[in-house]
Protein backbone atom coordinates (compact mmCIF):
# COMPACT_ATOMS: atom_id res chain seq x y z
CA UNK A 1 0.00 0.00 0.00
CA UNK A 2 1.65 3.52 -1.14
CA UNK A 3 2.28 5.32 1.94
CA UNK A 4 0.64 8.94 2.79
CA UNK A 5 2.80 11.41 2.60
CA UNK A 6 3.52 14.04 4.99
CA UNK A 7 4.71 17.34 4.32
CA UNK A 8 7.97 18.56 5.88
CA UNK A 9 7.85 22.88 6.78
CA UNK A 10 11.12 23.43 7.96
CA UNK A 11 11.86 26.36 10.02
CA UNK A 12 15.06 26.30 11.00
CA UNK A 13 15.86 29.60 9.47
CA UNK A 14 12.58 31.46 11.40
CA UNK A 15 11.62 29.61 14.65
CA UNK A 16 15.28 27.75 15.08
CA UNK A 17 16.68 31.24 14.50
CA UNK A 18 14.98 32.73 17.37
CA UNK A 19 17.57 30.92 19.68
CA UNK A 20 18.86 33.64 21.76
CA UNK A 21 22.19 34.59 20.30
CA UNK A 22 22.01 32.83 17.41
CA UNK A 23 21.52 35.21 14.26
CA UNK A 24 22.10 34.03 10.72
CA UNK A 25 23.10 36.47 8.12
CA UNK A 26 21.69 36.18 5.05
CA UNK A 27 24.97 34.08 3.58
CA UNK A 28 24.43 31.47 6.12
CA UNK A 29 20.61 31.45 5.56
CA UNK A 30 21.37 31.46 1.78
CA UNK A 31 23.78 27.90 2.35
CA UNK A 32 21.32 26.57 4.73
CA UNK A 33 18.53 27.09 2.35
CA UNK A 34 19.97 25.49 -0.51
CA UNK A 35 20.88 22.62 1.97
CA UNK A 36 16.77 22.08 3.16
CA UNK A 37 15.91 22.36 -0.51
CA UNK A 38 18.56 19.46 -1.32
CA UNK A 39 17.64 17.44 1.59
CA UNK A 40 13.67 17.40 -0.15
CA UNK A 41 11.81 19.80 2.47
CA UNK A 42 8.72 20.94 1.47
CA UNK A 43 8.45 24.70 2.38
CA UNK A 44 11.34 26.85 3.72
CA UNK A 45 10.41 29.02 6.09
CA UNK A 46 12.57 31.75 5.74
CA UNK A 47 11.66 34.41 7.79
CA UNK A 48 9.28 37.06 9.42
CA UNK A 49 10.11 40.03 7.42
CA UNK A 50 8.51 42.69 8.70
CA UNK A 51 10.85 41.89 12.06
CA UNK A 52 13.80 43.59 10.76
CA UNK A 53 15.44 44.63 7.27
CA UNK A 54 18.16 42.02 7.60
CA UNK A 55 15.34 39.24 7.89
CA UNK A 56 13.53 40.80 5.12
CA UNK A 57 16.93 40.60 2.45
CA UNK A 58 17.15 37.39 4.01
CA UNK A 59 13.59 35.86 2.57
CA UNK A 60 14.38 38.29 -0.69
CA UNK A 61 16.91 36.32 -1.73
CA UNK A 62 16.08 32.89 0.03
CA UNK A 63 13.09 33.10 -2.47
CA UNK A 64 15.11 34.05 -5.65
CA UNK A 65 17.33 31.03 -4.98
CA UNK A 66 15.16 28.14 -4.17
CA UNK A 67 14.22 26.42 -7.60
CA UNK A 68 10.91 24.03 -6.51
CA UNK A 69 10.53 24.26 -2.54
CA UNK A 70 7.66 26.57 -0.78
CA UNK A 71 9.14 29.58 0.51
CA UNK A 72 7.15 31.26 3.46
CA UNK A 73 7.22 33.94 5.35
CA UNK A 74 5.90 34.59 8.52
CA UNK A 75 3.52 37.63 9.74
CA UNK A 76 1.20 38.41 12.52
CA UNK A 77 -2.49 38.87 11.95
CA UNK A 78 -1.63 42.77 10.58
CA UNK A 79 -1.98 44.17 7.32
CA UNK A 80 1.96 46.21 7.32
CA UNK A 81 3.13 42.81 7.79
CA UNK A 82 0.97 41.00 5.50
CA UNK A 83 1.94 43.67 3.00
CA UNK A 84 6.11 43.05 3.39
CA UNK A 85 5.90 39.44 3.48
CA UNK A 86 4.23 39.56 0.14
CA UNK A 87 7.05 42.17 -0.76
CA UNK A 88 9.68 39.77 0.33
CA UNK A 89 8.19 36.60 -1.48
CA UNK A 90 7.25 38.12 -4.98
CA UNK A 91 10.56 36.64 -6.73
CA UNK A 92 9.23 32.86 -4.89
CA UNK A 93 8.17 30.22 -7.87
CA UNK A 94 6.05 29.24 -5.13
CA UNK A 95 5.36 31.53 -1.87
CA UNK A 96 3.57 31.10 0.97
CA UNK A 97 2.45 33.94 3.55
CA UNK A 98 2.27 32.29 7.20
CA UNK A 99 -0.14 34.86 9.44
CA UNK A 100 -2.33 34.07 12.42
CA UNK A 101 -3.61 34.94 15.73
CA UNK A 102 -3.34 33.55 19.54
CA UNK A 103 -6.82 31.74 19.97
CA UNK A 104 -6.16 30.30 23.48
CA UNK A 105 -7.84 32.52 26.44
CA UNK A 106 -4.82 33.53 28.21
CA UNK A 107 -3.35 34.86 24.44
CA UNK A 108 -6.83 36.74 23.96
CA UNK A 109 -7.13 37.94 27.49
CA UNK A 110 -3.69 38.85 28.09
CA UNK A 111 -1.67 39.68 24.91
CA UNK A 112 -4.94 41.01 22.87
CA UNK A 113 -7.31 42.60 25.76
CA UNK A 114 -9.86 41.06 23.47
CA UNK A 115 -12.70 38.36 23.01
CA UNK A 116 -13.19 34.94 20.83
CA UNK A 117 -15.13 37.26 18.24
CA UNK A 118 -12.88 39.98 17.44
CA UNK A 119 -10.26 37.14 17.34
CA UNK A 120 -11.79 35.27 14.38
CA UNK A 121 -12.92 38.63 12.60
CA UNK A 122 -8.77 39.36 12.60
CA UNK A 123 -7.78 36.03 11.48
CA UNK A 124 -10.21 35.53 8.68
CA UNK A 125 -9.53 39.29 7.99
CA UNK A 126 -5.70 38.90 7.57
CA UNK A 127 -6.11 35.60 5.34
CA UNK A 128 -8.44 37.02 2.92
CA UNK A 129 -5.99 40.16 2.90
CA UNK A 130 -3.22 37.44 2.12
CA UNK A 131 -4.86 35.76 0.03
CA UNK A 132 -5.24 38.40 -2.37
CA UNK A 133 -1.70 38.74 -2.22
CA UNK A 134 -0.26 35.17 -2.84
CA UNK A 135 -2.28 31.75 -3.56
CA UNK A 136 -1.04 29.46 -0.82
CA UNK A 137 -1.87 30.64 2.98
CA UNK A 138 -1.36 28.97 5.95
CA UNK A 139 -3.15 30.07 9.39
CA UNK A 140 -1.40 29.48 12.73
CA UNK A 141 -4.06 29.49 15.61
CA UNK A 142 -1.06 30.46 18.05
CA UNK A 143 -1.26 28.40 21.41
CA UNK A 144 -3.51 25.93 19.93
CA UNK A 145 -2.35 23.67 22.35
CA UNK A 146 -4.13 25.14 25.11
CA UNK A 147 -7.24 26.45 22.84
CA UNK A 148 -10.81 24.88 23.80
CA UNK A 149 -11.16 22.64 20.63
CA UNK A 150 -14.54 23.95 19.76
CA UNK A 151 -13.20 27.61 19.63
CA UNK A 152 -10.40 26.35 17.23
CA UNK A 153 -13.17 24.35 15.36
CA UNK A 154 -14.80 27.55 14.73
CA UNK A 155 -11.69 29.78 14.23
CA UNK A 156 -10.54 27.17 11.53
CA UNK A 157 -14.14 26.84 9.89
CA UNK A 158 -13.81 30.11 9.33
CA UNK A 159 -10.41 31.17 8.37
CA UNK A 160 -11.16 27.84 5.77
CA UNK A 161 -13.55 30.11 4.09
CA UNK A 162 -11.87 33.26 4.07
CA UNK A 163 -9.18 31.62 1.93
CA UNK A 164 -6.15 28.93 4.25
CA UNK A 165 -4.95 26.15 2.55
CA UNK A 166 -2.91 25.03 5.32
CA UNK A 167 -4.20 25.27 9.17
CA UNK A 168 -1.17 25.46 11.74
CA UNK A 169 -1.86 23.85 15.39
CA UNK A 170 0.50 25.13 17.50
CA UNK A 171 1.41 23.50 20.55
CA UNK A 172 3.40 27.26 21.47
CA UNK A 173 3.87 26.13 25.14
CA UNK A 174 4.61 22.90 24.53
CA UNK A 175 1.59 21.75 26.91
CA UNK A 176 0.11 19.36 25.48
CA UNK A 177 0.34 15.47 26.05
CA UNK A 178 1.06 12.96 22.51
CA UNK A 179 -2.68 11.96 23.38
CA UNK A 180 -3.95 15.46 23.78
CA UNK A 181 -2.79 16.40 21.08
CA UNK A 182 -3.34 13.82 18.37
CA UNK A 183 -7.07 13.52 19.67
CA UNK A 184 -6.94 17.92 18.96
CA UNK A 185 -6.12 16.84 15.37
CA UNK A 186 -8.56 14.15 14.96
CA UNK A 187 -10.91 16.68 16.52
CA UNK A 188 -10.59 19.38 13.77
CA UNK A 189 -10.65 16.61 11.05
CA UNK A 190 -14.52 14.98 12.59
CA UNK A 191 -16.01 18.69 13.04
CA UNK A 192 -14.56 21.34 10.79
CA UNK A 193 -16.28 21.85 7.76
CA UNK A 194 -14.15 22.03 4.57
CA UNK A 195 -10.85 20.69 6.27
CA UNK A 196 -10.39 17.84 4.07
CA UNK A 197 -10.03 21.01 1.30
CA UNK A 198 -7.07 22.06 3.44
CA UNK A 199 -3.67 20.66 5.40
CA UNK A 200 -3.64 20.22 9.14
CA UNK A 201 0.24 20.89 10.32
CA UNK A 202 1.69 20.29 13.72
CA UNK A 203 3.84 22.41 15.61
CA UNK A 204 5.03 21.23 18.48
CA UNK A 205 7.39 22.82 21.08
CA UNK A 206 9.96 20.66 23.38
CA UNK A 207 9.24 22.37 27.03
CA UNK A 208 8.39 18.95 28.36
CA UNK A 209 10.36 17.19 25.57
CA UNK A 210 7.65 15.65 23.55
CA UNK A 211 7.70 17.70 20.63
CA UNK A 212 8.49 14.69 18.37
CA UNK A 213 6.01 12.37 19.68
CA UNK A 214 3.25 15.28 19.61
CA UNK A 215 4.28 15.50 16.21
CA UNK A 216 3.86 11.98 15.24
CA UNK A 217 0.90 11.61 17.05
CA UNK A 218 -0.52 14.31 15.08
CA UNK A 219 0.24 12.58 11.55
CA UNK A 220 -1.15 9.51 12.92
CA UNK A 221 -4.70 11.49 13.15
CA UNK A 222 -4.32 12.91 10.60
CA UNK A 223 -2.72 15.85 9.69
CA UNK A 224 -0.20 16.11 6.68
CA UNK A 225 2.15 18.53 7.78
CA UNK A 226 4.70 18.43 10.65
CA UNK A 227 6.88 21.71 11.13
CA UNK A 228 9.91 21.17 12.68
CA UNK A 229 13.71 22.44 12.71
CA UNK A 230 17.26 20.91 12.12
CA UNK A 231 18.17 19.70 15.28
CA UNK A 232 15.18 20.61 16.96
CA UNK A 233 16.89 24.10 17.69
CA UNK A 234 14.64 27.03 18.84
CA UNK A 235 13.50 29.34 21.78
CA UNK A 236 13.63 27.86 24.83
CA UNK A 237 13.87 24.23 24.86
CA UNK A 238 13.29 24.18 20.92
CA UNK A 239 10.87 22.65 18.44
CA UNK A 240 10.48 19.47 17.16
CA UNK A 241 13.47 18.14 15.40
CA UNK A 242 13.19 17.32 11.60
CA UNK A 243 15.63 14.20 11.86
CA UNK A 244 13.76 12.68 14.57
CA UNK A 245 10.09 12.81 13.45
CA UNK A 246 11.89 11.63 9.49
CA UNK A 247 13.40 8.84 11.03
CA UNK A 248 10.49 7.65 13.17
CA UNK A 249 8.58 7.36 9.98
CA UNK A 250 11.20 5.62 8.17
CA UNK A 251 11.92 2.81 10.80
CA UNK A 252 8.46 2.09 11.28
CA UNK A 253 6.73 1.60 7.39
CA UNK A 254 3.71 -0.33 9.67
CA UNK A 255 2.76 4.00 10.48
CA UNK A 256 1.86 4.27 6.35
CA UNK A 257 3.24 7.54 6.81
CA UNK A 258 6.95 9.28 5.32
CA UNK A 259 8.47 12.20 4.16
CA UNK A 260 10.25 12.99 0.89
CA UNK A 261 13.87 13.74 2.51
CA UNK A 262 16.95 12.73 1.86
CA UNK A 263 17.76 11.08 5.06
CA UNK A 264 21.47 10.29 3.78
CA UNK A 265 21.96 14.21 4.25
CA UNK A 266 20.64 14.68 7.79
CA UNK A 267 24.22 14.54 9.07
CA UNK A 268 25.58 16.95 7.39
CA UNK A 269 22.84 19.43 7.31
CA UNK A 270 22.80 19.01 11.48
CA UNK A 271 26.88 19.57 10.88
CA UNK A 272 26.32 22.72 9.06
CA UNK A 273 23.07 24.31 10.95
CA UNK A 274 25.23 23.56 14.06
CA UNK A 275 28.52 25.15 12.94
CA UNK A 276 26.40 28.65 11.32
CA UNK A 277 24.81 29.18 14.53
CA UNK A 278 27.79 28.17 16.80
CA UNK A 279 25.22 25.97 18.29
CA UNK A 280 26.77 22.57 19.40
CA UNK A 281 24.51 19.28 18.98
CA UNK A 282 24.11 17.31 22.42
CA UNK A 283 26.22 14.03 22.30
CA UNK A 284 23.58 11.95 23.03
CA UNK A 285 20.77 13.92 20.35
CA UNK A 286 18.79 11.17 18.53
CA UNK A 287 19.54 10.49 15.16
CA UNK A 288 22.77 13.46 14.96
CA UNK A 289 24.07 13.50 17.84
CA UNK A 290 28.51 12.55 18.30
CA UNK A 291 27.20 9.01 20.23
CA UNK A 292 24.53 8.02 18.80
CA UNK A 293 25.97 5.44 16.55
CA UNK A 294 28.65 5.20 18.75
CA UNK A 295 29.35 2.19 21.37
CA UNK A 296 31.95 2.35 24.62
CA UNK A 297 30.25 -0.76 27.01
CA UNK A 298 31.94 -3.93 25.90
CA UNK A 299 28.62 -5.96 26.45
CA UNK A 300 27.21 -3.84 23.72
CA UNK A 301 30.50 -3.66 22.04
CA UNK A 302 30.42 -7.42 21.39
CA UNK A 303 27.55 -7.56 19.85
CA UNK A 304 27.80 -4.43 17.46
CA UNK A 305 30.73 -6.22 16.27
CA UNK A 306 29.42 -9.65 16.15
CA UNK A 307 25.94 -8.28 14.33
CA UNK A 308 25.47 -4.08 14.13
CA UNK A 309 21.52 -4.70 14.96
CA UNK A 310 21.98 -6.00 18.15
CA UNK A 311 22.14 -2.27 19.62
CA UNK A 312 21.15 -0.22 16.73
CA UNK A 313 17.98 0.25 14.63
CA UNK A 314 19.28 2.34 12.17
CA UNK A 315 22.19 1.81 10.06
CA UNK A 316 24.48 4.79 9.85
CA UNK A 317 24.51 5.45 6.46
CA UNK A 318 21.06 6.17 6.11
CA UNK A 319 21.28 9.35 7.80
CA UNK A 320 25.03 9.82 6.50
CA UNK A 321 27.00 8.63 9.05
CA UNK A 322 30.10 6.69 7.75
CA UNK A 323 30.10 3.74 10.38
CA UNK A 324 29.19 2.74 13.81
CA UNK A 325 31.99 3.72 16.31
CA UNK A 326 33.72 1.47 18.72
CA UNK A 327 35.02 3.28 21.26
CA UNK A 328 37.75 2.13 23.25
CA UNK A 329 37.47 3.12 27.07
CA UNK A 330 37.82 1.11 30.21
CA UNK A 331 34.33 -0.06 29.97
CA UNK A 332 35.32 -2.28 26.36
CA UNK A 333 35.85 -5.62 26.34
CA UNK A 334 38.66 -7.91 24.63
CA UNK A 335 36.28 -8.41 21.17
CA UNK A 336 36.31 -4.43 20.81
CA UNK A 337 40.15 -4.09 21.60
CA UNK A 338 40.64 -6.96 19.28
CA UNK A 339 38.96 -5.59 16.12
CA UNK A 340 40.13 -1.72 16.47
CA UNK A 341 43.64 -3.46 16.98
CA UNK A 342 43.25 -5.36 14.03
CA UNK A 343 41.76 -2.08 12.15
CA UNK A 344 45.05 -0.31 12.29
CA UNK A 345 46.58 -3.96 11.09
CA UNK A 346 47.75 -5.36 14.63
CA UNK A 347 46.18 -8.91 14.46
CA UNK A 348 46.88 -10.53 18.04
CA UNK A 349 45.75 -13.77 19.32
CA UNK A 350 43.64 -14.96 22.01
CA UNK A 351 46.90 -15.63 24.30
CA UNK A 352 48.17 -11.85 23.31
CA UNK A 353 45.19 -10.26 23.51
CA UNK A 354 44.75 -11.52 27.06
CA UNK A 355 48.14 -9.84 27.71
CA UNK A 356 47.21 -6.28 25.98
CA UNK A 357 43.96 -6.60 27.50
CA UNK A 358 45.44 -6.07 30.92
CA UNK A 359 47.68 -2.99 30.26
CA UNK A 360 44.97 -1.32 28.03
CA UNK A 361 43.07 -1.49 31.08
CA UNK A 362 45.73 0.04 33.36
CA UNK A 363 45.77 2.59 30.11
CA UNK A 364 42.31 3.44 29.74
CA UNK A 365 41.87 3.82 33.59
CA UNK A 366 43.95 6.47 33.39
CA UNK A 367 42.83 8.05 30.21
CA UNK A 368 39.19 8.92 29.14
CA UNK A 369 39.75 7.89 25.73
CA UNK A 370 42.07 5.27 23.98
CA UNK A 371 42.95 6.41 20.54
CA UNK A 372 44.68 4.07 17.73
CA UNK A 373 47.67 5.82 17.77
CA UNK A 374 47.72 4.08 21.76
CA UNK A 375 47.20 0.99 20.79
CA UNK A 376 50.98 0.32 19.28
CA UNK A 377 52.36 1.49 22.34
CA UNK A 378 50.28 -0.39 24.74
CA UNK A 379 51.30 -3.64 22.44
CA UNK A 380 54.89 -2.77 22.94
CA UNK A 381 54.45 -2.71 26.70
CA UNK A 382 52.94 -5.88 27.00
CA UNK A 383 56.06 -7.86 26.07
CA UNK A 384 54.61 -10.64 24.01
O1 LIG B 1 4.99 28.41 18.22
C1 LIG B 1 4.20 29.08 17.54
O2 LIG B 1 3.02 29.22 17.84
C2 LIG B 1 4.73 29.76 16.37
C3 LIG B 1 3.76 30.45 15.48
C4 LIG B 1 4.18 31.85 15.23
C5 LIG B 1 3.56 29.66 14.22
O3 LIG B 1 5.90 29.69 16.10
ZN1 LIG C 1 6.85 28.06 17.21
Amino acid sequence: MPKDIVHIFDTTLRDGEQVPGCKLDTKNKLIIAEQLEALGVDVIEAGFPISSPGDFKSVVEISKLIKNTTVCGLTRAVKKDIDIAADALKYAKRPRIHTGIGTSPMHIKYKFNSDKDKIILRATEAVSYAKSKVEDIEFYAEDAGRTDNEFLAKICEAVIKAGATVLNIPDTTGYCLPEEYGSKIKFLKENVSGVDKVTLSCHCHNDLGLATANSISGALNGARQIECTINGIGERAGNTSLEEVVMIMRQHPNLNIDTAINSQLLNSISQLVSESMAMPVQPNKAIVGANAFSHSSGIHQDGVIKHRETYEIIDPKDVGVNESTILLTARSGRAALAYRAKIIGINLDKRQLDKVYKTFLTFADKNKEVSDKDIPEIVKKSNL
